[in-house]
């Protein structure tokens, strides 16, 4: 068989080698690309293992220590806290949340003594102190009310960012959150700590894992927080979203989740100067371990894939349950 097409562009030339091909790869993901999100209790014992998210663990204040600093050798340069908080401390006002004993500021004052360049991100949300759940505080109706909400997350931002929180991560989804938490920040002498605002929050059943590891689960049928967080089917008004943000002082904006949106993080990373932050969610992290797990799907390619396309979308950053292996797979 000699036939051959009289062809000036062959693409495949430049496939034809992995030395080509890592040559004219478009997208690379870096180390310093990848934030790990940590879950933490204040108990003693056993890092608590999670059914839905398998190697991701509830750490004991002493197996977060550990954890962090291990990260920070490997050259991770964040990690995003979120504390399980004991069901006792759980009330309809969220109380907790600006209680100085709560076990966040405790290990981020620990965290931080690690090393200075090793960033904090703390989470600025109400979820984890509710009884019911929500992220927001609730009146007699049983309608989540703004100001009052922003009032409170604005108190927890300064809280955090006083126990030495380098960047505070509003997920709540109120308006006007980030302007309150920038100026509470800006009176307290706190002009260095940056806000990543989590700005495109979709209504996601995505989440499910994650509300399992927190115990922030009320109920068998998942929490309805669609009165806060977007709609899928909505793009412009991410890009509202992420304007007002902008404005109103925010340093990063995140699209969550990632995987299902990446038009999204395309969108908004065109929309924005700011640098764009992705967040690859608890479901879709339990997805690739589920197939992967059953034989169904191959797990690094699957893995490597999927944070790959969400880089390539325009994320400048990555939160994802996987960075901490990545990390210590390219060792
Ligand atoms: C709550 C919060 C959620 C996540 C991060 N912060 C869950 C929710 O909104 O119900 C989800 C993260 C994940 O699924 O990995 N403020």
């Amino acid at each position: 068989m000699n036939t051959s097409l009289n062809l000036l562009r062959r693409p495949r030339r430049n496939r034809h080698t992995a030395s080509i091909r890592s040559l004219v790869q478009e997208t690379k993901l870096h180390r310093e690309d990848f934030i790990q999100p940590l879950f933490f209790h204040g108990g003693g014992g056993e890092p608590q293992e999670i059914e839905s998210m398998p190697g991701i663990v509830r750490h004991t204040i002493i197996s977060l220590l550990e954890e962090c600093r291990s990260l920070a050798d490997l050259g991770m340069s964040a990690v995003a806290l979120f504390p399980c908080i004991d069901p006792a401390h759980k009330d309809e006002r969220a109380m907790h949340a600006v209680a100085s004993e709560n076990i966040l500021f405790r290990a981020i004052k620990e965290i931080k003594k690690i090393s200075p360049r090793f960033l904090v991100i703390a989470d600025v949300a109400l979820d984890p102190y509710t009884s019911h759940g929500h992220d927001g505080l609730l009146n007699e109706a049983g309608h989540i009310v703004n100001d009052p909400t922003v009032e409170l997350l604005a108190r927890l931002a300064v809280m955090e960012a006083e126990a030495g929180a380098d960047i505070v991560a509003p997920s709540d989804m109120m308006d006007g959150r980030v302007r309150a938490i920038r100026n509470a920040l800006d009176a307290a002498s706190l002009q260095d700590r940056g806000i990543m605002a989590y700005s495109a929050k979709y209504a996601s059943a995505y989440y499910g894992p994650f509300r399992d590891a927190l115990g922030s689960k009320v109920g068998d049928s998942p929490l309805d927080k669609k009165s806060y967080q977007m709609d899928p089917a909505n793009i412009r008004e991410a890009l509202l979203e992420v304007k007002l943000d902008e404005e109103e002082g925010a340093d990063i904006v995140m699209i969550k989740p990632a995987g299902a949106y990446l038009d999204v993080i395309r969108a908004v990373r065109e929309a924005t100067d700011l640098p764009v932050a992705a967040y690859q969610v608890s479901g879709e992290y339990a997805q690739i371990c589920a197939a992967a797990q059953l034989g169904w799907l191959d797990y690094d390619a699957t893995r490597n894939e999927a944070l790959l396309a969400i880089k390539r979308a325009g994320a400048s950053m990555i939160l994802s349950y996987f960075s901490a292996e990545l990390l210590r797979e390219w060792k």
